[in-house]
């Protein structure tokens, strides 16, 4: 029996509140913990702001999109700092033994410290991007493709009726996930990805070509960090950076609205859709997955296989090291991007 303290860290995402439920009613039920959660990722800990989680108060949770502890990008080692001895501090504080922080390459870097430093952790990887390497899928992932894909939809029969060219921006930081699979699932007669830097007059050749077979509109999947072939990022944002480093991205669909109206002659529109993405209830495929890690990242501590992350692999939860999570960003698999070229212009 151990007092374990979790938090969600980094951009939100649908399941979290699944996780969360899955460690509390896994741990207190099954394994006798007490649960501790801090709200607002790291700062929680840093701050000491914590609250006691029981089956009781994490009940109706399973469907809820966000995080009911909140969440941020505060980083306990920024600057130098010495995160981890003030980490230990309020753990000691609070008779806390163990950490099961839920998050993407930043929260679960901060863990990936700790551990090295001897602090017993279990992570949890989320994102909606899929980008965290060591886990085939990460839970966000499903909900914002579908959510992308019936924007997709809607655009198409609006852009059908108007004879327009929609410009259509998803998230997904410097990975092409989900432009992908939402701009296969949704038809998309152009994918723009951050793996294959883009030449814009060859986007615009490709959709008069497709306009040339007598089809009157076409619809452009752009992820927000897809770059053109003759320059770096684009973006609309003020250039600063959060604490782990991080650009704010998305706006490249503003230029290319601009470009492929200017160049084709072709009216164009545009759609950011930002973070509607990550808001509302997750999918069904989302809440398994993200309760599957909630319940095994639990059973992982009840082990004390301290250091590590629960991941898919295939269609098993496993247990993969900790610096998996910070390796090198699982990029889209090229393979489906040669499928996606199919159906293009
Ligand atoms: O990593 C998830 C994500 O939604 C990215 O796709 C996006 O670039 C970023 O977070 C947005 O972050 P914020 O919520 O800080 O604007």
């Amino acid at each position: 029996m151990a007092r374990i303290g979790i938090l969600t860290g980094g951009g939100d995402c649908p399941g979290l509140n699944a996780v969360i439920r899955g460690i509390v009613r896994a741990g207190v039920n099954r394994h006798g913990h007490s649960i501790v959660g801090f709200r607002y990722g790291w700062a929680g800990v840093l701050n000491s702001n914590m609250t006691e989680l029981t089956p009781q108060n994490t009940a109706g949770i399973l469907h809820r999109g966000g995080t009911i502890l909140g969440s941020s990008r505060t980083n306990p080692y920024k600057d130098g700092a010495d995160g981890t001895a003030i980490v230990r501090r309020i753990m000691e504080q609070n008779g806390i033994d163990a950490l099961i922080p839920i998050g993407g390459e930043d929260t679960l870097g901060v863990a990936g410290k700790l551990s090295h430093d001897g602090v017993p952790v279990v992570g949890v990887p989320k994102t909606i991007d899929n980008d965290l390497a060591g886990t085939d899928v990460t839970f966000g992932f499903n909900t914002a493709v579908q959510i992308a894909t019936d924007a997709v939809d809607r655009l198409h029969t609006t852009a059908e009726s108007h004879n327009r060219v929609m410009v259509v921006e998803v998230m997904g930081r410097h990975a092409g996930w989900i432009a992908a699979y939402s701009g296969i699932a949704g038809g998309a007669d152009v994918i723009l990805v951050p793996e294959r830097p883009f030449d814009i007059a060859e986007v615009c050749r490709s959709i008069e070509r497709r306009h040339g077979t007598g089809r009157t509109f076409s619809i452009v999947v752009v992820s927000e960090g897809a770059v053109p072939d003759d320059g770096g990022e684009i973006t609309t944002g003020s250039g600063q950076v959060d604490a782990f480093g991080h650009v704010r991205l998305g706006g490249i669909a503003v230029t290319l609205e601009r470009e492929i109206e200017e160049r084709t002659g072709f009216e164009t529109r545009v759609t950011i859709l930002g973070h509607v993405q990550r808001g509302g209830t997750p999918t069904a495929y989302d809440r398994v997955l993200a309760t599957r890690f909630g319940v095994h990242a639990v059973e992982a501590a009840s082990e004390g296989q301290w250091g590590t992350m629960v991941a898919l692999k295939g269609t098993d939860i496993e247990l993969v090291g900790l610096e998996q999570a910070v390796a090198a960003p699982k990029l889209l698999d090229p393979e489906l991007y040669r499928t996606a070229e199919v159906f293009f212009g």
